[in-house]
């Protein structure tokens, strides 16, 4: 009984650890525009139009952070959001200048 226990939590770590932070290799077609890349790649999490997941969880809209702390943020990742290396510095500072535009909603 201890045994599956132990199985559970192994499997249950092993997803966490591979579903969270680490890297993410996506990249948008050639000439793919800002808000479609968002769609593709961050939408999952942040919700459409950066408007957040659960409420305001995750919430991107709005965003007092500049261009360059959201290029950082997005080519690096976080504690759990994986760093986007499939994204070079030009696609990444499109997606920052985009979500600068997005509006700061609720
Ligand atoms: C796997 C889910 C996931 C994906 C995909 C994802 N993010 Fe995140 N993002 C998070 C999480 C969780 C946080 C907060 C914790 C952290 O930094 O790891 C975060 C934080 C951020 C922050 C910092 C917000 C703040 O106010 O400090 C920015 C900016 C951001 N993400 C932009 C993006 C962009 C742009 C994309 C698409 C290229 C993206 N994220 C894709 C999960 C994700």
């Amino acid at each position: 009984m201890n045994r599956r226990i132990s199985m559970v939590s192994i499997a249950a770590a092993t997803l966490l650890l591979s579903g969270c932070g680490g890297e993410n290799s996506y990249t948008p077609v050639a000439g793919s525009a800002p808000d479609v890349v968002f769609a593709e790649a961050c939408q999952g999490c942040h919700g459409v139009e950066g408007a957040g997941k659960f409420g305001f969880l995750f919430k991107l809209n709005g965003t007092d952070k500049s261009v360059e702390e959201l290029v950082a943020k997005i080519r690096s990742g976080g504690p759990i959001m994986p760093a986007f290396v499939g994204l070079d510095a030009a696609t990444a500072e499109g997606i920052a200048t985009y979500m600068k535009t997005l509006p700061a909603a609720k």
